[in-house]
């Protein structure tokens, strides 16, 4: 129900622009079991192909990298980087061969430097879905940013725990309260504005995501009438979140695999300009230990949560008001599904 309701419906965010870079750089995805290409085309285009071979379904491409063309590895049927067939051996005999054919189209979207796709053909323009958040947020010019560091963890919990958790704020200087809880301001000032669709956003304070709290490069110059503590969080559903500090950008996007395990992938930008530092990598290291540590601390509690669903004693407990954006969230996930 939730691949049908949810995923295959919304407008998923799967890349940055810088990932897939030049002509023939292409990642290949799993989205809720669908396999996906997306390629940059000799024209210097973003496409979103299903990765499903024409012949008997074989996924053409797999992991990521720079091709010419894609080879299904079965047959050794060819498609070019628009995922139009171009060769397919010994099919001239086939009276029921169809050589004008191709990999089915997938829509595809960039906004502020970040690739979205949607499995609907029917599902409404990008700038639209996105407009709340581009009205929000535009000015943090994602567009001028650069892809720092990645990572990509599979955890045993179902996806929703982990995009609440990502969205509650209650557990942040309590459970993070050695990494950056404690540069957070106090929980109870945390503004909420709750957005359609089950999102959220908060221009709020918390320092630099660093163990000390101080920028390791400098202020953006788009905020510079804003203090050094500057923090704006939002998200948008399925399982699209962003954190935005002074200095740098980071966002989560979390996947389901099976009912009990996910997916999720954290990304770091930083200005463009930041990469000049001499000392670029070593201090993007430092922003991702940190914020890796973090993300531990949390992995723990939504393994733990995924075992209470199955334990005969545990009944749901009120929520706080620090888990307004969980709400909003689960209730909109509700009239979705039921
Ligand atoms: S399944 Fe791809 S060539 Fe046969
Ligand atoms: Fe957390």
């Amino acid at each position: 129900m939730e691949k049908e309701k949810i995923f295959m419906k919304d407008w998923l965010c799967v890349a940055r622009v810088e990932e897939i870079e030049k002509p023939g750089d292409y990642m290949t995805f799993r989205i809720a079991g669908e396999p996906l290409i997306v390629v940059r085309n000799r024209a210097g285009e973003l496409k979103a192909l299903a990765n499903v071979c024409a012949h008997r379904g074989v996924e053409v491409a797999s992991g990521q990298g720079n091709v010419m063309r894609f080879s299904c590895p079965y047959h050794g049927w060819q498609y070019d980087l628009d995922g139009k067939l171009t060769g397919a051996a010994f099919m001239a005999e086939s009276e029921v061969f169809q050589r004008d054919c191709s990999l089915p189209q997938v829509k595809l979207g960039v906004w502020a430097g970040w690739i979205f796709v949607n499995f609907d053909p029917a599902a409404e323009p990008l700038q639209d879905f996105i407009s709340e958040v581009d009205r929000e947020f535009g000015f943090v010019r994602q567009e001028d940013c650069r892809l720092a560091a990645k990572f990509d963890y599979e955890l045993d919990c179902n996806w929703k725990l982990l995009v609440e958790n990502f969205l509650d704020i209650y557990h942040v200087k309590v459970l993070h309260s050695k990494t950056f809880g404690k540069h957070a301001r106090r929980a109870e000032d945390y503004p909420f504005n709750i957005q359609r669709r089950g999102g959220f956003s908060a221009f709020h304070a918390s320092a630099p995501m660093n163990p000390d709290g101080r920028t390791l490069f400098r202020k953006r110059d788009i905020l510079a009438e804003q203090p050094d503590d500057f923090a704006a969080s939002c998200h948008l559903a399925p399982n699209f979140s962003m954190f935005v500090r002074s200095d740098n950008v980071f966002h989560l996007t979390t996947w389901p695999i099976a009912p009990n395990r996910s997916r999720f992938i954290a990304y770091f930008l930083f200005p463009k300009e930041f990469a000049d530092d001499p000392q670029y990598a070593a201090k993007v290291q430092v922003y991702a230990d940190f914020f890796k540590k973090s993300l531990l601390e949390d992995q723990d509690m939504v393994r733990s949560l995924q075992g209470a669903m199955g334990s005969r004693n545990f009944r749901p407990g009120p929520f706080s008001k620090l888990e307004s954006a969980v709400y909003n969230s689960i209730s909109h996930y509700l009239e979705r599904m039921f």
